[in-house]
C-alpha cells in the first residue's frame, strides 16, 4: 500500500504564529488566557490547559481586566480567526491603561485584511456581503468590522434565494461589495460570484480566500481523485477541515474524518 501525505498538511502560518506566541508568553509568567479556544486541536489545547493556559470567554473580559487592574500581571491571547470588534477595543483599552495587563492580538493578518474590507466597504448606500458560515467566529468578527448593512450567506443557494426576494436591493440602488471567509470552499465562491454577477453588473469582488486554503484545497482535490481511501485529519470544528473534507469525499467516496490519533486506529479502511 502506498500512503501519500500531503505536501500542505499541518498548521497554516496564522495558527502556528498564534501558538507560538501563547508558547512564548508561558514563560513570561502570570496568568494566561486564550479569547476562546486558541486553535481547532483538541490535543494541543488540552496540553495549553495543562501548562496553566485558560480559556475565557467574552462575558469574562471585564472581570479579566479588574483582576489586572488589582496588581495582577494577565496575559490575553487572540486567536488567528480574531474576535468581535467591540470585546477587541475593550482589551485594547485595558491594555493601554494598565501596565500588568497585556494583550496578544495573534488574528491572521489575512482575516485582518478582510476586516479592513468590511469596514471601508459598508456604511450609507453600501452594502457588504460575505460568503461564509455565520456561525464561525471568523465572520462574526469580520461582521462586527461593518459600518453599517452587511449580510451573510453560507452558500451560492442562500445568495441566489436571497438575490429573488423582495429584501435585496435593485440593481445600481447600493453599491455592493463581496468578499469570503478565509476558509471558503473555492468553487461554491466562484459559483457566487457567477450568481451575484448576474443581477449586480458593477459589484466590486474581493478575492479573500487564503493562498493557503486555495493551495491546500487543489491538493486534497487533486490526491482525492488518484487515491481509493483518504483520511483528513482534524478537528470537526474546524472549516478548514469540513471543506477538506467535502472535497475529498466529492472525489473519492472512501473519505475518512478523523479529530486524532485513536480515532486513526478504529479507523478500518476497506480493502
Ligand atoms: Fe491560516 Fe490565516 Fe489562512 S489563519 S488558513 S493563514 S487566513
Amino acid at each position: 500500500m502506498e500512503i501519500r501525505v500531503a505536501s500542505h498538511a499541518g498548521f497554516c502560518f496564522g495558527v502556528r504564529r498564534a501558538t507560538e506566541a501563547a508558547e512564548a508568553a508561558l514563560s513570561g509568567g502570570g496568568r494566561i488566557y486564550t479569547l476562546g479556544r486558541l486553535i481547532h486541536n483538541d490535543g494541543y489545547i488540552q496540553s495549553l490547559k495543562e501548562r496553566g493556559v485558560g480559556e475565557i470567554s467574552s462575558d469574562d473580559i471585564d472581570s479579566v481586566c479588574e483582576r489586572a487592574r488589582g496588581g495582577e500581571k494577565i496575559t490575553v491571547v487572540i486567536r488567528a480567526h480574531g474576535e468581535i470588534k467591540e470585546d477587541l477595543e475593550k482589551l485594547q483599552r485595558c491594555s493601554a491603561e494598565n501596565r500588568c495587563f497585556t494583550l496578544l492580538d495573534c488574528t491572521c493578518p489575512y482575516v485582518n485584511k478582510v476586516r479592513r474590507i468590511a469596514a471601508e466597504n459598508s456604511g450609507e448606500g453600501r452594502l457588504f456581503i460575505l460568503i461564509g458560515s455565520a456561525e464561525h467566529p471568523e465572520v462574526r468578527g469580520i461582521m462586527s468590522c461593518c459600518r453599517g448593512e452587511g449580510k451573510v450567506f453560507g452558500s451560492a443557494l442562500e445568495l441566489e434565494r436571497w438575490m429573488h426576494s423582495e429584501n435585496a436591493p435593485a440593481p445600481g440602488s447600493v453599491r455592493i461589495s463581496i468578499a469570503a471567509q478565509t476558509t471558503q470552499k473555492l468553487s461554491e465562491w466562484k459559483k457566487c460570484l457567477k450568481i451575484l454577477k448576474k443581477l449586480y453588473t458593477n459589484a466590486e469582488v474581493f478575492d479573500t480566500i487564503c493562498n493557503v486554503t486555495e493551495e491546500r484545497q487543489t491538493e486534497a482535490e487533486a490526491l482525492a481523485d488518484e487515491s481509493d481511501a483518504v483520511i483528513v485529519i482534524g478537528s470537526r470544528g474546524s472549516s478548514n477541515t469540513v471543506k477538506l473534507y467535502e472535497i475529498c469525499k466529492s472525489k473519492c467516496n472512501s473519505t475518512f474524518l478523523c479529530e486524532d490519533a485513536d480515532s486513526l486506529r478504529d479507523l478500518v479502511i476497506p480493502e
